[in-house]
C-alpha cells in the first residue's frame, strides 16, 4: 500500500511496538480497547511526579500552584480539542463509563420523572445501556431502543417515530465499538433538537480517529476516555453545555465540589468543580493533554485519511482469506474490522493469532444486545490506530490463512 503518511517515524514514538510476542514482532490490533502511549505522554507523567506533584486547588505553596496550573491548562487543551465554548464545560471523570453514569444520575435527577423515556440505539456499548437502565428503574421510566438493519445501520425512519413527547434524552454512540460504523450524529441531533430532546454522544471510538467539533455537532453532552486517545488510563472527559451542568445536581459528594459545608446545609462549587468530588487525577489530565497535543501535531485529518486507506487495504486483503466473514456490509468503517472465520470459534482464532504475535479482541465486545441483533455470539475484532501498517495487515492475512488451513 502506497502512502504519504510517515508511519515509520511515528512508530518510533511508541516503544511498546518494538516488542516481540512469542518470538514474533508484535502486531497490536486491539486499539479500540486501549491505545498505546507515545514516549512524550509517559515522560509527562514522570516529569509531573518528579517536579510538581502536589494536590490541586488546595494549597498556596509552589508545587500545588504548578500542579493546579498544569491540570487547568489540560482542561483548556481538551476544550480546544473538541471545540467546546469554554473550559468550564469540560468535566474530568475516570472514563467514558463514569461520564455517562454522571449524566444518567444528575440529568435524571434534574429532568426525569416517572413515565418519561430515554432513547438509545441497538448498537450501544454496555456503558451506554446499563446507566440508563438504572435510571429507568430508579425513576420508573422506560428505555426505548432505536433499531438497526441487518448490516448494523441505524433505521433513521424508526428513530423519528420513537422521538415522542415523553423522551427526555437520546444517548447514542458516535462510532460503534463493534462495527466501526459512524452514525450521522449531526442529523440525528438536529432531529432530536426539533423535538426539544437533548443528546448525549458516546465518543469513545471517535475522538482518536476523526476531528470532533462539539459545537458544530451541537451535542449537548459528549464523552470520551483518555486511554483510547493515546493518554493514560483512569481519566475521562464529559463535555456538557453550561446550561445543563448548571441545572444538574452533583453526582458525588466530597472535597472540591463544595462551596460551604455546614451540618445544617452545604452549598456547591461552581461548574465544572461541582462534578469533580475528591482529588482528581491531575497527573493523568496533564498527560492526556500531552497525548492530545501529540495527535494534533500529526493532524486528525491526516490520521483519518491514513486510517481509511489502511482499513480499505485490510478489507481488500482479508476478503481474500478463505472462510473470512465480515460482520455487516457497510460503506465505511472507522478503524474497526469485525469478522469470523467460517466454522472456527472467534476465541480460537484470537488465541491462535496471539501465538503468532497478533493482538486482537474476541467475544461480545461489551455489546451483547448488538451481537444478539446480528445473530452472532462472538466475533474477532481487529482495530487499528495510525501507527499500524500495511505490512501488519499482511501479517494478519497470512495468519488467518494459516489458521483456516489448520482447521480444514
Ligand atoms: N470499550 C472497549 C472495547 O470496545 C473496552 O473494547
Amino acid at each position: 500500500m502506497e502512502s504519504k503518511f510517515d508511519v515509520a517515524s511515528i512508530r518510533k514514538h511508541f516503544p511498546i511496538l518494538e516488542q516481540k510476542a512469542y518470538g514474533h514482532p508484535l502486531v497490536y490490533l486491539d486499539n479500540a480497547a486501549t491505545t498505546q502511549k507515545p514516549r512524550s505522554v509517559v515522560k509527562k507523567i514522570e516529569e509531573a511526579y518528579f517536579s510538581h506533584n502536589a494536590n490541586v486547588h488546595r494549597a498556596v505553596h509552589l508545587l500545588s500552584q504548578q500542579a493546579t496550573e498544569a491540570h487547568e491548562a489540560a482542561r483548556v487543551v481538551v476544550q480546544q480539542f473538541i471545540n467546546a465554548a469554554e473550559p468550564d464545560e469540560i468535566v474530568f471523570t475516570r472514563g467514558t463509563t463514569e461520564s455517562i453514569n454522571l449524566v444518567a444520575f444528575s440529568f435524571g435527577e434534574a429532568f426525569c420523572r416517572e413515565g418519561d423515556e430515554i432513547l438509545i440505539s441497538s448498537m450501544e456499548h454496555h456503558s451506554n445501556i446499563v446507566p440508563w437502565q438504572l435510571l429507568c428503574e430508579r425513576k420508573k421510566m422506560t428505555l426505548k431502543v432505536i433499531p438497526i438493519d441487518d448490516n448494523g445501520c441505524l433505521l433513521v425512519d424508526e428513530y423519528e417515530k420513537l422521538l415522542g413527547p415523553k423522551v427526555k434524552l437520546l444517548a447514542i454512540t458516535h462510532v460503534s465499538n463493534v462495527l466501526g460504523i459512524e452514525n450521522p450524529i449531526k442529523q440525528i441531533i438536529e432531529k432530536a433538537h426539533k423535538q426539544g430532546v437533548p443528546v448525549l454522544v458516546d465518543g469513545a471510538q471517535a475522538v482518536a480517529h476523526m476531528p470532533v467539533d462539539v459545537r458544530a455537532l451541537d451535542a449537548d453532552f459528549y464523552t470520551f476516555s483518555s486511554h483510547k486517545v493515546f493518554g493514560p488510563t483512569g481519566v475521562g472527559v464529559l463535555y456538557a453545555k453550561r446550561s445543563f451542568l448548571e441545572q444538574m445536581p452533583p453526582y458525588q459528594g466530597g472535597g472540591e465540589m463544595i462551596d460551604q459545608v455546614h451540618f445544617e446545609k452545604t452549598t456547591y462549587n461552581r461548574i465544572p468543580f461541582k462534578f469533580e468530588a475528591g482529588t482528581p487525577d491531575f497527573i493523568g489530565t496533564a498527560a492526556l493533554a500531552e497525548a492530545l497535543r501529540f495527535i494534533q501535531e500529526i493532524g486528525l485529518d491526516k490520521i483519518a485519511d491514513y486510517e481509511k486507506q489502511l482499513v480499505n487495504y485490510a478489507l481488500q486483503e482479508l476478503s481474500k482469506v478463505e472462510g473470512f466473514q465480515l460482520l455487516g456490509n457497510i460503506p465505511e468503517r472507522h478503524a474497526i474490522i469485525p469478522f469470523q472465520l467460517k466454522g472456527i470459534h472467534a476465541y480460537d482464532v484470537g488465541l491462535l493469532l496471539d501465538k503468532l504475535g497478533i493482538a486482537v479482541r474476541t467475544g461480545h465486545h461489551c455489546a451483547q444486545p448488538l451481537m444478539e441483533r446480528l445473530a452472532v455470539d462472538s466475533c474477532v475484532r481487529a482495530s487499528f490506530a495510525f501507527y499500524n501498517t500495511s505490512s501488519e495487515v499482511d501479517r494478519l492475512q497470512a495468519a488467518l490463512k494459516k489458521i483456516y488451513k489448520m482447521f480444514n
